[in-house]
């Protein structure tokens, strides 16, 4: 536990390939590696580099496990806001990622026993090898929502007003975005063998510094990546630093 190795690099596009270059690997490593995908607009550069290195046979994702970070509820099948239907149209289909290799959140019946469950199931499975994150301006991490703390369990969370005008931008305005999501808690998200932060433009440049360099508390639950257990690295691009 060395704290977080920052990378600070010129752009989102340079910052997707940088990533990329990680996230490769790790997967040459261990190519059967368990990654927590996060959805968000950060990630997307990487996950189409990635994509692009299979497709040119530099990289072998076939047995890669896919491992999902959030979800909103309430729902129907198909609806176009699904962040599964994200994860799907990003990561799964592009890596062929399929069947068993995905590892899905509890959406239904009684939400605080399901995600217990699926907390003791993780338990058994250990630490996923890869967390590949974003941070929302309030430093949230999934939507672990401040004030949240370390320990916190897979839930039901009812999301910030913050969160809630963030994810306006993907969705179309405030209105459609849900009001309620199950996160994997920050306890195995924390537990993550390697945690990439991917962090890009002028909107994240205060939360970045307040989690890296301000106390680390439960108001910016991206601050206890300082004390996560597994290599973390912060790839920042220089409009989130501050150093353009
Ligand atoms: P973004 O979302 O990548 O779209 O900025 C990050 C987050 O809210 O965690």
């Amino acid at each position: 536990m060395g704290g977080p190795r920052v990378l600070v690099v010129d752009d989102a596009d340079e910052l997707g390939r940088v990533a990329a270059d990680l996230v490769s690997d790790t997967i040459a490593l261990a190519p059967a590696a368990s990654v927590i995908p996060a959805t968000g607009r950060t990630p997307m550069k990487l996950y189409a580099y990635l994509a692009a290195r299979r497709d040119a046979g530099l990289l072998d994702t076939s047995e890669v496990i896919a491992v999902q970070l959030d979800e909103y509820l309430g729902l129907a099948d198909g609806d176009r806001r699904s962040l599964f239907g994200w994860m799907e149209r990003s990561f799964l289909e592009p890596l062929g990622i399929t069947g068993e290799r995905v590892i899905r959140l509890p959406l239904d019946g009684d939400l605080d026993d399901a995600c217990a469950a699926y907390d003791r199931d993780r338990d058994v499975r250990g630490p996923v090898d890869l967390a590949i994150l974003g941070i929302g301006e309030n430093g949230h991490l999934g939507f672990n929502e401040p004030p949240c703390g370390p320990d916190a369990v897979t839930r039901p969370v009812v999301l910030t007003p913050t969160t809630i005008s963030a994810n306006a931008g993907y969705w179309g305005s405030g209105a459609d975005v849900p009001t309620r999501a199950v996160t994997m808690g920050m306890r195995h998200l924390l537990a993550a063998r390697t945690i990439l932060l991917l962090v890009s433009g002028r909107s994240k440049r205060r939360i970045v510094h307040r989690a890296l360099e301000d106390d680390i508390g439960p108001d910016v639950p991206a601050s206890f990546l300082r004390e996560a257990e597994g290599d973390v690295t912060v790839v920042v691009d220089r409009a989130a630093w501050g150093a353009e």
